[in-house]
């Protein structure tokens, strides 16, 4: 690359690095709160706000919780969430996922009731339905069947549509799942429902604590016959281009931190919106950390969702979005705080 380095002098790089309103001019990355996917998980009961143990400063929310919490978010400037349901009962055949007054069903209806304005994405799976805690429906030698458990995906995200989902993200994993969800929104007259697909989803022990927030490790086995190999970056490219065909609208790539590399290549591969989500696991390490005193919890998270917007990802699906957008605030205020002494110098 051609640097036009001058003969009589040397390229000086720290010149755009002296000051913070200098790095601000040349900043090649920046985050916003609307940048931020924010996770809730919402319980059956009334008066529930239960902090999860592996997640601090996450919550199981009962409904009756949602407007407070609305409110909290959009303050802050964040403008998409999406639900996790922990029914009251759980079966074989995940019916509280798809029933009409299910957790998540009516967590819809109330948020669009008090926020419609807030974009409400459903996560639409099996595993925290199933008694079995397993992604779809199984058959009789323990294995989720890919097609049976489709079948489940498309009425599950038809009734989260119909109970006013904004768009639905299924995450099972299971193959054709995109077109028969696609097929069965439209076909109910839900032609304007998008679906976020996470298309790249790793089978990765970074989910560790999220199943504890959303109740739903699998009594056996685990995931590996339908999330992807850590070790595969190509065949994520062939996943997107598979969920695209079949008319995915934005595509996912889970976890972020440990697959930048394939964030980054599908960012240039495709040209679709594209969201990467941080996971749980992501997110307890920082907190750990941070607890124990042995890193910065405010700079290394802002580091690392920088990180994550500089791989490729336009979104960022993220528990730390309510601090983050925080830290933002208070980075602007700082900023104009300095601004303002140094007017007051050349005063
Ligand atoms: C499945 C689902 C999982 C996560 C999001 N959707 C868990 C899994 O696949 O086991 C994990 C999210 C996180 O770890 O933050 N419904």
């Amino acid at each position: 690359m051609g640097v036009g380095v001058a003969q009589s002098d040397f390229r000086r790089t720290r010149r755009l690095r002296r000051s913070e309103s200098v790095r601000a001019l040349v900043r090649e990355t920046t985050l916003a709160p609307g940048d931020f996917i924010q996770p809730l998980f919402i319980t059956h009961g009334a008066g529930v706000r239960r902090e999860i143990s592996s997640m601090p400063g996450q919550y199981q929310l009962s409904v009756d919780e949602l407007p407070r919490e609305l409110h909290e978010l959009a303050e802050l400037g964040i403008r998409s969430i999406l639900l996790f349901g922990i029914p009251e009962e759980k079966d074989r055949e995940a019916s509280g996922a798809f029933a009409e007054n299910g957790v998540i069903q009516q967590a819809m209806r109330a948020i669009k009731r008090e926020m419609p304005e807030m974009v409400v994405i459903g996560d639409v799976c099996a595993c925290e339905y199933t008694d079995h805690g397993h992604c779809g429906i199984l058959t009789g030698c323990g294995e989720v069947d890919n097609d049976l458990s489709v079948e489940l995906m498309a009425r599950i995200a038809l009734s989260q549509a119909d109970a006013g989902a904004d768009i639905v993200a299924p995450s099972d994993m299971m193959d054709g799942r995109v077109l028969a969800i696609r097929r069965a929104l439209d076909e109910a007259g839900h032609l304007n429902v998008p679906i976020m697909s996470y298309a790249v989803k790793y089978a990765s022990a970074f989910y560790g604590p999220f199943r504890e927030a959303a109740a739903s490790m699998p009594a056996f086995g685990d995931r590996r016959s339908h999330q992807m190999d850590p070790a595969n970056a190509r065949e994520a490219m062939t996943e997107i281009a598979i969920d695209l065909d079949e008319g995915a609208d934005i595509v996912i790539v889970k976890p972020a931190l440990a697959y930048l590399d394939v964030i980054r290549m599908a960012r240039d591969t495709f040209d679709v919106p594209l969201v990467a989500y941080n996971v749980s696991g992501e997110y307890a390490m920082v907190k750990a950390a941070a607890q124990l005193g042995w890193i910065d919890e405010r700079r290394v998270t802002m580091e690392t969702l920088t990180a994550i917007k500089r791989a490729g990802a336009g979104r960022i699906i993220t528990y730390h979005a309510r601090e983050a957008s925080r830290w933002l605030r208070e980075g602007e205020a700082e900023a104009r705080r300095a601004v303002d002494v140094m007017s007051e110098w050349h005063a």
